[in-house]
């Protein structure tokens, strides 16, 4: 068989084994994986030494925010910075979220998103369609089905965003997904109790006192713990499906763990930051910068969350990147309700979960591709097209370097942020070499894909 690409002499990794070998690439998809396939006569394919080197499924990145209208502003990166960053960090695929605004229908947001990305997006995408009115927007839930589209997104908060959902809309969309095949990814926080709280410490002694912490101050974990237990009992009840995004707390993993094994249909993923980083950046000059939605845990929250990832209630990483800019974040002048939230992070997604996961030992190799390749494909619906090293798969490959270590610098990153929650740190299992649908985007780290390039995912959970 005619190859175009040969990637010789790598540890090529699955979520269930690792084996040295070589893989073959004919247009878009794997079509040889064995020894010694680059033997003699290539017959022109151009072959890429791994020898050395991991190769693993492109990663997943199934909750980003691109060019996101958010807390006054609008997120800095959009299809262009954002999909350039994932290319480097070995992403090949991202699902952000449409969202509509005001009295915008469903399709609306959708054609928006579709808008945003056509001509820009330099790896392929995909879409979860929020829901903010469900009296609204419950007519046109079929018909997302039918572009493709069987996961949608509710929050239980920002009601000033006019986003938020209440239990019954939560129930009903529940109850109507699950009869259609869909899944029902959840925003999860108290919203009474944080108003509340955040009511009693919106003071401006508090505000010079505690600064960014006041986050932390008003987020105490059972705001998150409350929320999830919500879910479950509506994800229960309805026997519908659910997925609660950028889970944070111990308690929320303990409270998953529980209702799956009652045989609740609910899943949890947690992203990168609240992996590594925790509140005690708060008090550190620019603490403010780290402010994303739900905030930073505790060490002893990442700590669950690893365990959950290996024990299986934890189920994917994603990074929940939304990236405001120094200039963005400094609109807050000292009050924490009015920093812009979220942070940058598709480009440091594998190599985060890589060096402080699999250098450190909390999770295998295998785990790592199984947490940031296989289960997010296989969650959303890409599953076996994405996700995994196989004849007959989307050729979506990342080859990473195993220890060598490349330090953070925002100025040498693809997004358009002018500062890194993870500056100066050492980080292995950035992309050497990435190829989307057989496409060589990243070339010994460097971007060489095209604006365009990235394709819409169709999807289906059935
Ligand atoms: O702070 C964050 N995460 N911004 C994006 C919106 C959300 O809640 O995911
Ligand atoms: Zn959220
Ligand atoms: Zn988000």
């Amino acid at each position: 068989m005619k190859l175009d690409t040969i990637i010789r002499g790598g540890r090529l990794v699955t979520a269930s084994e690792t084996t040295r070998t070589d893989l073959g690439i004919a247009g878009e998809k794997i079509v040889a994986i064995g020894k010694d396939l680059a033997r003699g006569a290539v017959n022109g394919a151009t072959v890429v030494d791994a020898g050395g080197r991991y190769v693993i499924p492109g990663g997943i990145d199934v909750h980003v925010h691109l060019e996101l209208p958010f807390c006054g502003t609008v997120s800095s990166d959009d299809y262009d910075s954002g999909t350039r960053a994932a290319a480097c960090g070995g992403v090949t695929t991202v699902i952000d979220f449409a969202i509509p605004y005001g009295e915008e229908s469903l399709q609306q947001a959708v054609d928006n998103w579709h808008a945003r990305a056509e001509g820009k997006a330099c790896v392929d995408y995909s879409f979860h369609v929020a829901i903010t009115k469900w009296e609204r927007h419950k007519k046109e839930v079929k018909k997302m089905f039918d572009q493709g589209l069987p996961t949608f997104k509710q929050f239980m908060i920002y009601e000033k965003e006019g986003w938020q959902s209440d239990d019954a809309a939560l129930y009903e969309a529940l109850e109507t997904l699950s009869g259609l095949g869909g899944m029902l990814l959840v925003h999860a926080e108290s919203s009474r109790v944080l108003d509340l709280l955040i009511e009693r410490h919106h003071k401006p002694a508090e505000m010079k006192k505690h600064g960014a912490y006041l986050h932390t101050i008003t987020r105490p974990n059972f705001v998150e713990a409350e929320a999830i237990e919500r879910v479950i009992h509506w994800t229960r009840v309805t026997g519908g499906r659910s997925f609660i995004v950028h889970m944070s707390t111990a308690e929320g993993a303990d409270l998953i763990k529980n209702a799956r094994n009652d045989g609740v249909n609910i899943l949890a993923e947690t992203c990168a930051q609240y992996l590594v980083l925790d509140d005690g950046l708060f008090a550190q000059k620019d603490g403010h910068l780290y402010a994303t939605c739900p905030q930073l845990k505790k060490p002893a929250d990442q700590k669950r969350l690893w365990a959950g990832l290996r024990d299986g209630e934890v189920c994917s990483v994603s990074t929940d990147t939304c990236t405001f800019t120094r200039k963005q974040k400094s609109m807050w002048e000292g009050d924490w309700t009015k920093i812009p939230m979220g942070m940058p992070g598709l480009e440091t997604l594998l190599p985060v979960v890589y060096t402080h996961g699999v250098r450190k030992r909390r999770l295998t190799v295998n785990q790592f591709v199984d947490k940031c390749c296989t289960t997010p494909a296989r969650t959303m619906g890409l599953f076996p097209r994405k996700g995994t090293l196989a004849i007959g798969s989307d050729a979506d490959i990342a080859v990473i370097h195993p220890t060598l270590a490349r330090k953070v610098d925002f100025k040498n990153m693809q997004t358009h942020c002018d500062w890194s929650p993870f500056q100066g740190w050492p980080l292995a299992g950035f992309a050497e070499h990435t190829f989307c649908r057989g496409r060589q985007i990243v070339r010994n780290y460097k971007f060489v894909g095209r604006n365009g390039y990235g394709q819409f995912l169709p999807r289906s959970l059935t």
